[in-house]
């Protein structure tokens, strides 16, 4: 297949793009770079010995991205593109709302234009809010106790996706969403790079490693959990990344909805001492007052994807330490070092 990937140079997009090329696909990226790198997506083209189509427009612009994808053919359609820092989103809102909502209705319209009839969603556990059961399935209610318009904007995705489906019976589309992705490729040549004081928890940690911070800020130390930090379900990036594959493989007419995670819940300092014992590499910490919109704990229950797409993550806390410790030693000041 030739598959469109929107955001294909970001984080999730570039390991998508390297697992595609390993399965046989064609990848057409389409990015706008305003947060991720072109050398992305040449270290990609050499892990796999394999060319990616490149065109650079950004999807909240219809004309604009209808004119890049001129004379382009694709067969299907993995959409990364996006805004996801929560704490920027609520500073940002309309921006937030604009991007996220319009390129994906542009990116809709595109599809019914030219009969592309499958789509892989990038969505989010926050689409769960506040979590009714211990760990999540699919079937948990979405959009309650939402607390930021990044995670409004995944669940209000989903609900167009779903509403554009059944205009449109033979359009299958398959949302996944997504527990909290850490590590790189194991190489080292691709990994996470953000832009600015990283939000999430590897970075910050590999940051310190590495000596671009002093110390990590452990937000929380009295949630009901292990050791009192909050708990998520770390899953290794290239588990994530075959699943958008698997997902791919697995489209039929129809929306599907299915968690990617491990079902394996990890507290922050959890996480610390993973990263310590995989690299030898101490990480000064400080616990501080708890992040706003915050949850105690966030688990999948992996058991849909693992039975219906025959997928499964098989990597290891400790292997995504180790490899976001090669990109991140390897890539100090990321790609544009
Ligand atoms: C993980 C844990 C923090 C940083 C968010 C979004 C979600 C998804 C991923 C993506 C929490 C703690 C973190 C730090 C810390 N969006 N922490 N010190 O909050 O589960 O999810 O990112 O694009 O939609 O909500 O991930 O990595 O920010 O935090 O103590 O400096 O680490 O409190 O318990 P989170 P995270």
């Amino acid at each position: 297949m030739r598959v469109l990937l929107t955001g294909g140079a970001g984080y999730i997009g570039s390991h998508t793009a390297l697992v595609l090329l390993e399965h046989g696909h064609e990848v057409l990226v389409l990015d706008d770079f305003s947060n991720s790198s072109i050398e992305a997506i040449r270290r990609v083209e050499q892990l796999a010995s394999a060319s990616i189509a490149v065109v650079r427009a950004d999807l909240a612009d219809l004309e604009a991205a209808r004119t890049a994808l001129e004379g382009e053919r694709f067969d299907a359609v993995i959409h990364l593109a996006g805004l996801k820092a929560v704490g920027e989103s609520t500073e940002q809102p309309t921006r937030y709302y604009r991007t996220n909502l319009v390129s994906t209705l542009n990116l809709l319209e595109m599809m019914r234009e030219r009969a592309v009839t499958s789509l892989v969603f990038s969505s989010s556990a926050t689409v769960y809010g506040t979590p009714q059961t211990r760990t999540l399935a699919e079937d948990h209610p979405v959009g309650q106790g939402i607390t930021n318009p990044y995670g409004f904007t995944k669940a209000m995705n989903e609900q167009i996706i779903r509403d554009a489906q059944a205009a449109w019976p033979e359009f299958g589309a398959v949302l996944l969403r997504y527990f909290n992705p850490v590590g790189a490729h194991p190489s080292g040549r691709i990994g996470e790079d953000p832009s600015g004081i990283p939000n999430n928890l590897m970075p910050f940690i590999s940051q310190v490693a590495v000596g671009r911070r002093e110390k990590l800020m452990v937000f929380g130390s009295d949630y009901p959990t292990v050791d009192g930090t909050g708990v998520r379900d770390y899953i290794h990036v290239m588990d994530l990344a075959e699943g958008h594959v698997a997902a791919l493989e697995h489209i039929a007419a129809g929306v599907a909805a299915y968690n990617l995670g491990t079902g394996r819940g990890s507290s922050v300092l959890e996480v610390v001492r993973a990263f310590e014992g995989a690299t030898g590499i101490a990480v000064p910490y400080e616990i501080v007052a708890a992040r706003a919109g915050d949850l105690a704990e966030a688990v999948a229950d992996p058991r849909l994807a693992n039975n219906e797409l025959g997928w499964q993550a098989s990597r290891s806390l400790d292997e995504a330490c180790r490899d976001s410790w090669a990109w991140q030693s390897a890539n100090p000041s990321g790609f544009d070092a």
